[in-house]
């Protein structure tokens, strides 16, 4: 059953727009975009790549290795028909911020 971890302190998430973070051993695309927050899978449904390694635009992010571009907010692979990557959701508690997996 998916719980919500601690990931850090608030404050350590507001410089910046991106950042991976590891639960479990799994690594996890967190997103600031709007002031919020939006986490997926931290590797691309092409060839595994880390997504937090290609650039965003607005509410996208492409990886890096060929371009494949995926909307954070929703997980969507937008390259590819009715393909998304696993979502996670993200909150704001006591200052921490936590992501439920
Ligand atoms: S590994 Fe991401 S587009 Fe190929």
């Amino acid at each position: 059953m998916a719980q919500w971890k601690k990931i850090g302190v608030l404050e350590n998430f507001k410089d910046g727009s991106k950042w991976e973070v590891i639960i479990n051993k799994r690594r996890i695309a967190l997103f600031l975009y709007k002031n919020k927050y939006y986490a997926i899978k931290n590797s691309c449904l092409h060839q595994g790549y880390p997504l937090t390694e290609g650039s965003c635009s607005d509410n996208m992010i492409e990886c890096p290795l060929h371009g494949w571009v995926y909307d954070f907010t929703t997980g969507k692979c937008l390259s590819l028909n009715n393909k998304s990557t696993a979502t996670f959701k993200v909150r704001e508690k006591n200052n921490n911020l936590e992501i439920k997996i």
